[in-house]
């Protein structure tokens, strides 16, 4: 990294983290490749409003919320077990140290619901892009704890900073990265390869009725809606 990106970077994450030491000596021990981009601090919350709690994540359920923008949706996970740091390597060469799980037991991560592939995304009506828990497999590959897309079956290894297992996928699912704090968890960036500009492009008349604009699609969310993902899509296609 060159002397003027870092500078941008330190900037940039100072900005997000309200320069939180520990935050951010962290995620800029993260920035091996720039991989981290830092995005408005968001407060999770729950649907009455009130700050999410550990204690609000169920093992094994899955949750969306969105971030960065109102229009892009994110899986939250408890997998109920310590999910260590660990380094990602990409194809194109690049690599970055995934921070793993946050929380008492460091079990939540939170990712792009974004697939890498051919971004297939959860929709209010369906979604093909799903986590299967350990004691539901999927009928197609028999495989479980997995986020799985049935649109082409690109599977990603949510214990492994979502890195590909298997498919067509060039890249893991991009990381939400979490802070947590005495008042419940910010998302504050994205890092890993992120999909935000295919999703917009792809998707532009669809999220341009949704939303009235793709402008208003984009814009930077400040607190996060947690809810089960059933809650929000209509019919959740398993495979
Ligand atoms: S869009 Fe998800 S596997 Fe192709």
């Amino acid at each position: 990294m060159d002397r003027r990106s870092f500078i941008k970077t330190c900037t940039t994450i100072a900005v997000a983290s309200m320069v939180d030491a520990k935050v951010f000596s962290e995620v800029l021990a993260q920035q091996k490749d720039s991989m981290f981009q830092a995005y408005k601090r968001a407060l999770l919350i729950k649907e009455d409003g009130s700050p999410l709690k550990e204690s609000d994540l169920k093992p094994h359920e899955t949750y969306i919320f969105f971030y960065p923008h109102v229009a892009t949706p994110c899986y939250l996970l408890n997998l109920n077990e310590e999910i260590p740091a660990q380094d990602i390597s990409l194809k194109d060469g690049k690599s970055y140290k995934w921070p793993g799980g946050v929380g008492s037991k460091k079990s939540i991560v939170a990712y792009s619901a974004i697939c890498a592939h051919q971004w297939s995304y959860p929709t209010k009506g369906y979604s093909f892009i799903n986590y299967y828990p350990p004691d539901k497999p999927s009928d197609t590959t028999k495989k479980a704890g997995i986020i799985q897309c049935c649109a082409h079956l690109a599977l990603y290894d949510p214990k492994k900073g979502a890195s590909v297992i298997d498919g067509p996928a060039e890249a893991p699912l991009a990381t939400i990265v979490l802070q947590e704090e005495k008042d419940g968890f910010y998302a504050i960036g994205v890092l890993g390869k992120d999909q935000f500009s295919q999703f917009f492009e792809t998707y532009r008349a669809d999220l341009r009725q949704q939303y009235g604009s793709t402008a208003k699609a984009k814009e930077p969310v400040d607190k996060c809606t947690v809810m089960e993902v059933e809650k929000y899509v209509k019919e959740v296609i398993r495979c």
